[in-house]
């Protein structure tokens, strides 16, 4: 990486230019062909084919139903991605095309309604960080962590890391759409925190790269969405959130909420996943990402509920109830997930492992 000196206004400011030394910071990023998952019902079949066309050819024809969760969610996940990555098979121009828009309200007011029926509701006691960390404490829920620490096998483990991948390739990307919607010491504060998760100044060090890193280390595919058509519903829930609350201004308490559950959810599970990776042998790449995730997440909890959250509720208060709205649907999406990988696993028998 060569470094150059300037002067700006009298500071001089050391720039580094050009992509430091040592890793292929291309391996699996954009470059392979990303192409729409495939369909889970009628309505994602509909939307796919539509999107892969000319859609003005099919502005006038209504949208079919969607044919249960699972394909609901997989349309509205894909819609989303137009405004992350895109896929090559499909325009990039679509991104804002009104024809989408329309049906992608339908689907997200959906998903927004059963996120709000799960919610049960919030009343803070005391100081507002205190409160936080013993909500979090009184949801938590079944834990992939612990049976990956001491029980899991390699096969599921792998399993597991295919299915967090739909996430960790773009780990943080939803939560930074949030950034122009805050006051200005919240905005301060989450730009701090997304600094460490984009690798402070250096791509070898952004979180998501670290992910890709590990994945490719325990020879699985680490181009973005490459797992999609396996993960089952709960997953593409999980993601489908954490878009919906960072792409709408008036969830911007929810998204920061669900960031600081989450965050204040990782640091010990990311111990007991390095231990269990440790235990099975997998390689140091993939163990690194997690043991990052130790230290990080220690700070990062701190800093996203006291900080982040506590600086929003100081400026708006009546966020109050949609950042613990925020923090329940992280908890409870985790706590699904879980079940239903645990269940996969014979690890929970299928009753058990369906949240209701
Ligand atoms: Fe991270
Ligand atoms: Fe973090």
């Amino acid at each position: 990486m060569r470094r150059r000196s300037l002067t700006l206004a009298g500071w001089n400011v050391r720039l580094a230019v050009g992509v430091p030394p040592g890793h292929d910071l291309d391996f699996c990023s954009p470059g392979g062909a990303v192409l729409t998952p495939k369909p889970r019902g009628p309505l994602s079949e509909f939307v796919f084919a539509v999107l892969r066309a000319d859609l003005d050819s099919d502005r006038a024809t209504p949208w079919p139903a969607a044919e249960g969760h699972a394909d609901a969610a997989i349309t509205l996940w894909t819609l989303y991605e137009l405004h992350y990555r895109g896929f090559d098979d499909v325009d990039d121009g679509l991104e804002w095309h009104p024809a989408l828009l329309g049906p992608r309200h339908e689907l997200e007011g959906d998903l927004e309604r059963r996120l709000r029926d799960r919610f049960p509701g919030h009343q803070i006691l005391g100081g507002f960080g205190q409160d936080f960390f013993a909500f979090v404490a009184d949801h938590d829920g079944l834990s992939l962590a612990a049976h990956v620490q001491r029980d899991a096998d390699r096969d599921q483990v792998l399993e597991l890391l295919r299915v967090r991948s739909i996430y960790h390739l773009k780990e943080a990307d939803p939560t930074a759409w949030v950034v122009p919607r805050l006051p200005v010491a919240t905005k301060a504060a989450l730009v701090e925190l997304l600094y460490d998760e984009y690798g402070v100044g250096d791509p070898n060090r952004l979180h998501a790269h670290l992910w890709a890193q590990g994945m490719t280390a325990c020879g699985l595919r680490c181009d973005y969405g490459a797992y999609i058509d396996e993960v089952p519903a709960e997953v593409l829930e999980q993601n489908n959130a954490m878009s919906l609350f960072g792409l709408h201004r008036r969830l911007r308490g929810a998204a920061l909420g669900h960031l600081a559950a989450f965050e204040a959810t990782s640091s010990m599970p990311s111990r007991r996943m390095a231990q269990g990776l440790e235990r099975l042998g997998l390689p140091r790449e993939i163990v690194d990402y997690y043991t990052e995730h130790v230290a990080a997440d220690a700070v990062h909890e701190q800093l996203a509920v006291r900080t982040i959250c506590g600086s929003l509720l100081e400026a708006e208060p009546g966020l109050a109830d949609d950042v613990y709205f925020g923090a329940f649907t992280c908890l409870d999406l985790e706590n699904r997930v879980a079940g239903r990988m645990l269940a996969r696993w014979g690890v929970l028998d299928s009753d058990e492992g369906a949240v209701a």
